[in-house]
């Protein structure tokens, strides 16, 4: 039976703290060959990498991040709370997760988070992601997601080459419906959340010519089942679960 595309869900996000360089590096160790990672901006500009608004869940740090610089975030400790083992792990910055990704040759799924830190840092990280993509070796190998969907598209009018994945939960989906929005920005694919996804759903969005990357499934029969379906790739925090065919794609 076949499999979709394996993305390390924040890294391999069940054996290393998530979204960090350790995480990246233990999917790649467990055959990985895609990881997926969330981005913010902070106070000066800079982008991190991090999934929450708040620091609490899985730094030192305590509250937002929206006044903070870059030395202020460089002082946390974003590995302690999963365990001892990645104690002094950092947040890293966008640029340092794409010149590990370049160096390990793996593909990368970049998601905007909605910024909440008001109209201008919101424009300060589109148009710095915009310069900092541009440092992405492979960029067949690259995709830019966001459930921002303003968001993504003032970054495609930046970035036009840059493929898109047009991220959607069924409880909050704002705007337009997924055909209308992701034709609007070309994008290449439609990330749906696994529960309450379909068959016919998955067919009618294949039919319509984008890829279908599914977000968060951490069972391989399950993989497998989406994959009969016509999805062509799965979010998963289980990478080392999957066989050496399923990373091969
Ligand atoms: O990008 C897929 C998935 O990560 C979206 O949800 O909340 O885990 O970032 P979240
Ligand atoms: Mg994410």
């Amino acid at each position: 039976m076949a499999f979709p595309r394996i993305f390390a869900h924040r890294g391999a996000s069940s054996l290393a703290p998530e979204n960090t360089i350790a995480s990246f590096a233990k999917a790649a160790e467990v055959g990985a060959r895609w990881f997926e990672f969330d981005v913010d901006v902070i106070g000066d500009g800079s982008l991190i990498v991090i999934h929450d608004d708040k620091l609490q869940r899985t730094t030192t740090g305590k509250g937002g991040y929206y006044n903070l610089s870059f030395s202020d975030i460089r002082t946390l400790d974003a590995g302690k709370w999963f365990s001892d083992t990645y104690r002094f792990e950092r947040i890293p910055e966008v640029a340092d997760v794409i010149s590990f990704a370049n160096s390990a040759n793996m593909g990368m799924n970049l998601e905007i988070k909605p910024c909440y830190g008001g109209t201008e840092l919101r424009e300060k990280l589109i148009e710095n992601l915009a310069v900092a993509v541009d440092s992405v070796a492979n960029t067949e190998r690259f995709i830019v997601s966001s459930f921002d969907h303003e968001a993504l598209a003032r970054f495609h009018a930046m970035r036009p080459n840059i493929k898109l994945g047009w991220l959607f939960d069924r409880e909050n989906q704002p705007g337009p419906t997924w055909q209308q929005g992701a034709d609007l920005l070309r994008c290449t694919a439609i990330h749906p959340d696994v529960n309450g996804l379909t068959p016919e759903e998955v067919k009618e969005m294949r039919d319509a010519g984008f890829d279908v990357n599914v977000w968060t499934v951490n069972d391989v029969d399950q993989a497998q089942e989406l994959a009969s379906w016509g999805v062509t790739g799965i979010f998963t925090d289980r990478p080392q679960d999957f066989p050496a065919e399923a990373h091969a794609l």
